[in-house]
C-alpha cells in the first residue's frame, strides 16, 4: 500500500521554522505537488519524508506504517534530487543499479531490473555511458530511472524539471506523469512553477512559510482560491483592497465601485482574474467606466491595462487586435470593462504574518 501521510509535521532550525505542522494525505496512486515560493519548506518536507531530515514534531507514515525514526534506506522511497546528483564516475547502468546493490540485490536480478528501468526512461541505449556524456534532460531521466529502480512505495521528486530548457522541460515533464500514472506510483513532487504543478498534479499543495495555506485540484484552486496568496500564485489575478459596502457592490480603497459574488459586508480584497475581464471601447454603454492605461503589443495579441479610477492598475487577458488599425485602441482612450459579480471573488485580507523565521 502506496499510501503517504504527513501528521504536524515540522522541521525547526534554532528560532526559524522551515516546517510548520504540515498534515497531508497523499493517496495510492497520485501525484502532489508542492507549490510555493522560495524558501516556504517545500524541500525540507520532501527531505523528511525521505529520512534525510529529521523532523521537529509530526510524523510520517507510509502505507500506514510510522517511519519516522527509520533511516532512509528503510524507508521505502525513492527520490529525485534537483541536481540530479548522479555519480560521475560511473556509468548509466552503474548509477541506475546502485541502490540494488546497496540493497544486496543478486547480480542476474540487478541486470534485469536496471535494463527494465532504462527501458522505461528510453535510455536502454546508453546503459555504458558516463552522466558527463549524456544531455541534461538524459541525466535528468538516468536520476529517474534509479529511484525507480528500487520499487519504492513512495516516489519523491524534488523540481525534477527545473535545470532543463522550456521544450524540454515539458516533454520530461509528459514523461514523468505518464510513467507515473502506468506504474501507479504515489508521487509527492516539489516545484516553485505553477504551470508545471496545474499541467502534471492531481492536487496541488500551496505552502507560504512553512504552511500549507490549501490543498485541491487544479480547478479547485484556480477558482476557488481561499486566500489572496493562493489567487495571486496559481494563475494571474487582479487583487484590489477595500470592502464590501452592500450586497454585490465592493469599494476599492481607490473610492471606485465595483460589482462582485456574493460576500459579507465589511473589509476584503476583490480577485479578478485578467480573462474575466471583457473590454468596450467608448465612454458609453454597460460596464465600469475606465481608461486605457497601457498596452503591449505582443504580435497575435494586444495586452492591456486599465485604470478602473480607483488607483490601481487591472491588466486584462491578452486579446487579438482589431483587424482594421483605425478601431484600434490607444494609451488614453475611455473603453469600458465587465465582468459577472460571481466572477469578481471577495477574499478575507491577507493575515498579517508578522512571525519571524
Ligand atoms: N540545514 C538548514 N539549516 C538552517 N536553515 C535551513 C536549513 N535547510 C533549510 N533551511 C531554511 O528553511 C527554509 C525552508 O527551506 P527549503 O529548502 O525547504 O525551501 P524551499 O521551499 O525548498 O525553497 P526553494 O524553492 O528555494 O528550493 C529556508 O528559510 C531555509 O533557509
Ligand atoms: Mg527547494
Amino acid at each position: 500500500m502506496g499510501t503517504l501521510v504527513l501528521e504536524g509535521l515540522s522541521k525547526r532550525y534554532g528560532a526559524a521554522t522551515a516546517v510548520d505542522r504540515v498534515d497531508l494525505a497523499v493517496a495510492e496512486g497520485e501525484l502532489v505537488a508542492l507549490l510555493g515560493p522560495s524558501g516556504c519548506g517545500k524541500t525540507t518536507t520532501l527531505r523528511a519524508v525521505a529520512g534525510f531530515v529529521e523532523p521537529s514534531a509530526g510524523r510520517v507514515l507510509i502505507g500506514g506504517r510510522d517511519v519516522t525514526r527509520l533511516p532512509a534506506h528503510a524507508r521505502d522511497t525513492g527520490m529525485v534530487f534537483q541536481s540530479y546528483a548522479l555519480f560521475p564516475h560511473m556509468s548509466v547502468a552503474g548509477n541506475v543499479g546502485f541502490g540494488l546493490e546497496m540493497r544486496r540485490v543478486g547480480r542476474a536480478e540487478r541486470d534485469a531490473r536496471i535494463r527494465e528501468a532504462l527501458r522505461l526512461v528510453r535510455l536502454d541505449h546508453l546503459a555504458d555511458r558516463l552522466p558527463r556524456q549524456l544531455s541534461g534532460g538524459q541525466q535528468q531521466r538516468v536520476a529517474l530511472a534509479r529511484a525507480l529502480v528500487v520499487g519504492p512505495a513512495v516516489f519523491l521528486l524534488d523540481e525534477p524539471l527545473s535545470n532543463l530548457d522550456a521544450k524540454l522541460r515539458q516533454e520530461v515533464g509528459l514523461e514523468i506523469r505518464a510513467l507515473q500514472k502506468r506504474l501507479g506510483l504515489t508521487t509527492l513532487m516539489v516545484t516553485h512553477d505553477q504551470d508545471e504543478a496545474l499541467a502534471m498534479a492531481d492536487r496541488l499543495v500551496v505552502m507560504e512559510h512553512g504552511r500549507v495555506l490549501q490543498v485541491g485540484s487544479a480547478e479547485d484552486l484556480y477558482e476557488r482560491p481561499a486566500s489572496p496568496f493562493v489567487a495571486g500564485f496559481v494563475g494571474r489575478c487582479n487583487l484590489l483592497p477595500g470592502r464590501v459596502e452592500a450586497p454585490g457592490l465592493f469599494r476599492t480603497e481607490g473610492g471606485g465601485a465595483l460589482p462582485c459574488g456574493p460576500a459579507p459586508a465589511g473589509p476584503g480584497i476583490l480577485a479578478l482574474r485578467p480573462e474575466r475581464i471583457a473590454l468596450a471601447a467608448g465612454p458609453d454603454g454597460p460596464g465600469v467606466p475606465a481608461r486605457l492605461s497601457a498596452l503591449t503589443y505582443l504580435g497575435a495579441l494586444t495586452e492591456y491595462h486599465l485604470d478602473l479610477g480607483t488607483g490601481a492598475l487591472v491588466a486584462v487577458a491578452p486579446t487579438p487586435p482589431p483587424e482594421d488599425p483605425r478601431r484600434r485602441l490607444r494609451p488614453g482612450d475611455p473603453v469600458r470593462a465587465e465582468w459577472t459579480p460571481a466572477s469578481a471573488r471577495v477574499l478575507p485580507p491577507e493575515a498579517p504574518t508578522g512571525e519571524s523565521r
